[in-house]
């Protein structure tokens, strides 16, 4: 939520904030602002409503020479999104200026002790209150800046990231604490970042701040104390390439997010997989012995991680627990933690309930894993272990790329704990290893029937997504996708809960996509591997399957249109849907693979169609740092 960018070197700074800023618009684009110290020494900021284009456009950036500047792109979260309301905020004498992403919980009260001192506030946010408390110590402190922004900073409780520019001052001072900040290390010139993809372009040596650090940024000095005690940080070569981050002909992030499934998941796989060994970097098994897990996350990462329970409880036999972050934050921990390994399921690793139920666990004694992709993120510092999903950068807000990684993770641990034959494993992991292939058919041969029905599905504003079994959560994952970017309203049941409640909802105008694939009967009878489970899960999968095609009688019976997802072969399924979106064929347990790649084009091209902001849905924000 909010990104914040700095520049200081011997380059015009303001471009470089631009661009910087537009890398990361996914954190905020509901107004934005910079302020450069210009090249005679007075200071200039230019701030509005809307995105970082919409600002370039009344920016006449020739008035704006300096080689000192920080910028910011909002999403609100204390005071509407306008002009007023947007960063940079200044102290009264527009000297100091303050880029900020978080939330100062006891703001109310320093404003009105400020404003009882003669403050005077132009904007309804919390961060202003930040450089009039500089301000305020600035004198004190003889006009040094680090040693006021260390006072100012003692007073606010909550959370931060920020960025302070001051006339005269020829750096950067820079904090966080729950909120992340980077530092990209330059040749006689660094840069300051919410994200490593504002500095990518610049650099991938990048320095990633801890809890309480405050660093003083100079063109060829960084300098870095915690608790006033001079630190050193370790500088990081990012692996990501400035055409990672970037659309490379896609018309969308998003789009060419869907179309980098297949590589997500080879990049996952080849990252703990070596012949036909897994390795996770850590000991797993011994550390998992007569244990359960405990696994939390937020939105597309909480469906992802109801799929892995199901994948793992099913390959391992394992028990897991799946909880809401935010819910499991404000509940009482009734498990013995040091019994529990918790697990804080989150592509961007610093979603804000997540990390505080991360935590949570750990003050209970379980041993804590994060499962992440961002290299170095907050999530990664507080769990004993990480485990990096290799989606690379995902910068359009629906999360898509990086959803198929953490399922390949969760088939890994699954393997991993599993007590099977090695022939069985082999043949597990055979299947698994041909996962990109799989994805990549649906990219290739449904995309333009996917975009057929997507047309279809654009011209209403309610829809159902059902499913049973390891693709309920794919029901929940489609829905949640369709919702976030065409604003259609959408709900992921299980298949046989519609007939509950919901059926009441059910009219030509309400069409439902329902996953039916299956295992067809006799796949297993070819891979000797599977014997030992050949019975009961061929009669599982074929229930559910014949399960879900009851349901979607019932449906039809209700008038609803119904979009089928099916396996190619399956002709059965024709004679009671409306149309079929086709994925190859798999064993059930890797059936959400195909099954998402088919959900996330269809919620694409139902947007497009509807002519909607993909890669910046109305209201929401990449990475939410706020609880
Ligand atoms: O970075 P995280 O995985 O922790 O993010 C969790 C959710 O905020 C995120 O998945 C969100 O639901 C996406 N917009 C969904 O597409």
């Amino acid at each position: 939520m909010c990104g914040i960018v700095g520049y200081v070197g011997e380059r015009e700074a303001l471009p470089i904030i631009l661009e910087s800023l537009k890398r990361i618009e996914y954190r905020g684009y509901d107004s934005c602002g910079v302020f450069v110290l210009l090249e005679d020494g007075n200071p200039k900021l230019h701030k509005d409503a809307g995105t970082i284009d919409h600002l370039k456009k009344n920016l006449s950036e020739s008035e704006y020479r300096g080689n000192v500047a920080i910028g910011h792109t909002r999403w609100a979260t204390h005071g509407e999104p306008s002009k007023r309301n947007a960063h940079p905020h200044l102290d009264g004498k527009g000297e100091i200026a303050v880029v900020h992403n978080g939330i100062i919980e006891n703001y109310q009260h320093i404003k009105e002790e400020l404003l009882n001192q003669g403050y005077e506030f132009v904007s309804e946010t919390d961060t202003e209150v930040i450089p009039h408390l500089i301000n305020l110590s600035l004198k004190k402190f003889n006009w040094q800046l680090k040693e006021a922004v260390r006072e100012a900073l003692a007073r606010l409780k909550g959370s931060y990231a920020i960025i302070v520019a001051e006339k005269g001052f020829e750096g950067l001072v820079a904090a966080r604490n729950e909120s992340p900040l980077i530092i990209g290390v330059g040749d006689r010139e660094n840069f300051i970042a919410s994200d490593v993809p504002a500095v990518l372009e610049q650099t991938n040596r990048v320095i990633y701040l801890e809890e309480g650090d405050l660093a003083v940024v100079k063109k060829d000095s960084i300098y870095i104390e915690n608790g006033g005690v001079e630190v050193r940080r370790e500088e990081r070569l990012i692996p990501w390439t400035i055409e990672d981050a970037e659309k490379g002909g896609y018309e969308h992030f998003m789009l060419k997010e869907i179309h980098e499934e297949p590589r997500a998941i080879m990049d996952t796989l080849r990252g703990y997989l070596a012949e036909d060994r897994i390795n996770l970097g850590f000991e797993l098994e011994g550390n998992a012995k007569g244990k359960s897990i405990l696994m939390v996350a937020c939105g597309t990462s909480y469906y992802a991680t109801l799929c892995g329970k199901q994948i793992i409880e099913n390959l391992a036999r394992v028990p897991v627990q799946v909880e809401l972050a935010s819910e499991f934050n404000y509940s009482d921990f009734v498990l013995d933690g040091t019994n529990i390994i918790a697990m804080a399921i989150t592509q961007s690793g610093e979603t804000a309930d997540t990390l505080m139920a991360l935590k949570k666990a750990k003050r209970y004694g379980s041993k804590t894993v994060a499962i992440t992709n961002v290299l170095g993120s907050s999530a990664t510092r507080i769990a004993d272990e990480t485990i990096y999903t290799g989606a690379g950068p995902e910068i359009g807000v629906a999360a898509t790329k990086s959803f198929v990684a953490q399922l390949v993770i969760f088939y890994l641990l699954g393997l991993s704990l599993a007590k099977m034959p090695e022939s069985e494993f082999r043949g597990y992991l055979e299947e698994l290893r041909g996962m990109p292939k799989i994805a990549q058919i649906v990219l290739d041969e449904e995309d333009t029937n996917i975009q057929r029905h997507a047309r279809y599905l654009s011209k209403y504003e309610h829809a159902f997504f059902v499913g049973r079994g390891v693709n309920l959560p794919i029901a929940l994952e489609g829905a949640l996708k369709l919702k976030e970017i065409s604003y259609i309203h959408a709900e992921g049941y299980a298949a046989g809960e519609l007939k509950h409640g919901p059926f009441a909802l059910l009219t030509e105008d309400t069409p439902v996509v329902a996953i039916l694939t299956r295992q067809p009967l006799g796949k297993f009878d070819q891979q000797p591997f599977k014997k030992s489970l050949i019975k009961n899960a061929t009669q599982a999968s074929q229930n559910i399957y014949e399960k879900t095609l009851g349901n979607v009688k019932e449906i039809k019976a209700r008038g609803s249109p119904v979009i089928a997802i099916a396996e190619e072969g399956d002709e059965e399924v024709e004679k009671y849907v409306d149309a079929v979106i086709r994925v190859p064929e798999t064993s059930t347990i890797f059936s959400p693979i195909p099954n998402t790649v088919a959900l996330h084009l269809l919620a694409y091209w139902t947007a497009k169609e509807r002519g909607c902001e993909i890669d910046k849905p109305r209201n929401l924000a990449k990475s939410v740092t706020v609880e």
